[in-house]
């Protein structure tokens, strides 16, 4: 373990972040997204710049301030954040992908708004690229971090996608307890990295779980150097 107080441990470190939703589009007046706020993703890149990191915000729509001395690249949807992280990504040490992904999008796309009839609409929906997934399958010697968002069978659902996804570390919440999720200033998190260590934290505001997180990652990778 290292104090709170240590800086500068991802000195000349390129950290690639993604945070927020993505949107997806169906004509010019609508879209379906999800209720990510984009704190976590934007608290984790704040920590990581504190550690000296050059970073990277891939940001889908959010409302929120870009810390200073971040550069963020902004998208929309999850074929954009796609394109943006697959650019970014060759050239990062360490890449974290805690943007909520839309996994489905509209199969059609209307050029002008869709006027109401009569009756019901259905909208055939179809998959989005998994980005993760995708760079997990070219990664060579990016670390690479996930989030799992799961209302039940937190740790068996996240040790899954750790494995199917070929991250490094995962970070699970349960989305349903209370003070976690997506829309709130706290989370409940816990970390699962590669070598099978487990760390669960208690409610945190999302600024002391991106600490955390950080923490989590550098200490994984000094175990990886030993
Ligand atoms: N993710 C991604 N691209 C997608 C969907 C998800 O990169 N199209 C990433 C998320 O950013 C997150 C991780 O995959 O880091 C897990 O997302 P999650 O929604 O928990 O899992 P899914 O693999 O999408 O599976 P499901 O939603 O069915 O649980
Ligand atoms: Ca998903």
């Amino acid at each position: 373990h290292f104090s709170s107080q240590s800086r500068n441990l991802l000195a000349g470190k390129k950290v690639v972040i993604t945070a927020g939703p993505t949107q997806e589009r169906i004509d010019p007046v609508r879209y379906f997204t999800n209720h990510s706020s984009g704190k976590m993703g934007y608290a984790i890149a704040q920590a990581a710049k504190e550690q000296g990191a050059e970073v990277v915000l891939i940001s889908g729509p959010t409302t929120l301030q870009v810390p200073d001395g971040i550069e963020v690249v902004h998208t929309i949807s999850a074929q954009d954040m796609y394109e943006a992280v697959i650019k970014y990504f060759v050239h990062a040490d360490i890449v974290i992908k805690s943007a909520a992904v839309a996994d489905y999008r509209p199969k059609d796309t209307f050029l002008h708004k869709r006027k109401k009839q009569p009756g019901t609409w259905s909208v055939e929906m179809e998959r989005t690229i998994d980005i993760l997934k995708t760079i997990g399958e070219q990664k060579t010697t990016q670390l690479l971090v996930g989030f799992a968002a799961e209302s039940e069978n937190v740790e068996e659902y996240a040790l899954s996608k750790l494995h199917s996804k070929n991250l490094d570390l995962i970070v699970a919440n349960n989305i349903l307890q209370e003070g976690a999720g997506f829309k709130g200033e706290t989370n409940i998190i816990m970390t699962i990295a590669k070598d099978g260590r487990k760390k669960e934290y208690p409610v945190l505001s999302k600024i002391e779980a991106a600490k955390c997180i950080i923490e989590d990652i550098i200490s994984y990778t000094k175990r990886q150097e030993h």
